[in-house]
């Protein structure tokens, strides 16, 4: 059983217009509908750092909304912790950091925080001791005393994420934690979600900063127009996304390898060794067995994997194929 559970999780925002016309009076009131998520069903693990990944307006946040209660779904369900969503409990046990954080601007730092512990429950020594340690991890100690108008984008960033952490929550939701920060700041936002899993908690993110997701989850789902397109660990997502392969062969002759020409992407040799790359697998095994057959040597065998950018893009576009090596 997984500690988040959704289950064709479906949102469809209604705003209602009113469409007027002046000449002779008219006034019309209709419905605007958008299928923000669509069945939408998930099962994370606890201690995994999962990212939900999708471009601009893909249902992230309306997903990560959902769970925290802020939106009801208008069909389909979900549970945190094996609770149905709202249960009281699991609240104090889960951290979040919105994608648009509302401060208390007048706030300083430490004020800031302090003010969530309060709302937590927790006492003046505790609070105090979280603070620090808090500060510190997200390397604000500097600013604690500054009222939050004064921080930039990232040190909002940074204070939002520490907000999250104070209730030493078991699993935490960051919706965009990545955005606004340079890419130092990213590097720290990483290292912080990685060390928020070596503790055994539970991170659930949201990006389109798809390098930054890259390094760190261990599973994705990429959303594209409130739809599942793809969901598994990042290793068999890029597994189906082996562009081409690169060989190195040695001890073939130039005859051997001008036969095998038109079969291959690209052909060059350098200091006696035949640098190939083939675009099928099954090329690969072939030429392979035929050049070791006629007394050559595998010295490379590489298969070239295109990034998750690069799959990412290719999912969203629907292409059916990945895309080829530069011949
Ligand atoms: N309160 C709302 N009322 C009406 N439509 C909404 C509302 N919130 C979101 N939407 C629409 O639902 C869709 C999904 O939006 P959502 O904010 O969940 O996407 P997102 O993946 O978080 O995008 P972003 O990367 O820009 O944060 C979009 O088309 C958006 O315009
Ligand atoms: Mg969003």
């Amino acid at each position: 059983m997984g500690i988040i559970e959704t289950e064709g999780l479906t949102k469809i925002y209604v705003r209602d217009v009113i469409d007027t016309e002046f000449g002779r009076l008219r006034i019309r009131l209709t419905n605007r509908k958008t299928v923000a998520l669509q069945d939408l069903s998930l099962d994370v693990q606890q201690g995994e750092i999962f990212g939900l990944l999708g471009p601009n307006g893909a249902g992230k946040t309306t997903a990560i909304k959902i769970l925290m209660g802020i939106h009801f779904p208008t069909s389909g369900s979900a549970r945190l912790m094996g609770k149905p969503l709202g249960d009281r409990e699991v609240k104090k046990r889960i951290g979040f950091l919105p994608e648009n954080p509302y401060f208390y601007d007048y706030l300083k730092g430490w004020e800031f925080l302090d003010f969530y512990g309060q709302l937590y429950g927790m006492d003046k020594k505790t609070r105090r001791r979280k603070i620090e340690r808090l500060l510190d991890q997200v390397g604000l100690t500097h600013a604690a005393d500054r009222p939050l108008r004064g921080y930039s984008k990232g040190m909002n960033q940074r204070i939002g994420l520490a907000q999250a952490l104070m209730n030493d929550p078991e699993i935490v939701f960051l919706d965009e934690p990545q955005s606004g920060l340079d890419p130092l700041g990213r590097k720290e936002v990483r290292d912080i979600i990685v060390s928020l899993r070596d503790e055994g908690k539970t991170v659930f993110f949201s990006s389109h900063i798809l390098s930054d997701a890259e390094m760190i989850c261990d599973r994705v789902a990429i959303l594209y127009r409130g739809k599942l397109q793809s969901l598994g660990t990042l290793g068999s997502l890029l597994s189906q996304s082996v562009r081409d392969w690169e060989i190195v062969l040695r001890g073939v002759s130039d005859e051997f390898m001008d036969r095998w020409r038109p079969r291959l992407v690209r052909l060059e040799k350098s200091d006696g060794d035949f640098w190939v790359i083939a675009k099928e697998e099954a090329t690969t095994h072939e030429l392979i067995r035929e050049a070791t057959a006629a007394g050559g040597v595998l010295i490379q065998l590489l298969p070239r994997r295109e990034s998750l950018e690069d799959y990412f893009i290719r999912q969203v576009q629907g292409s059916p194929e990945p895309r080829g090596a530069a011949a």
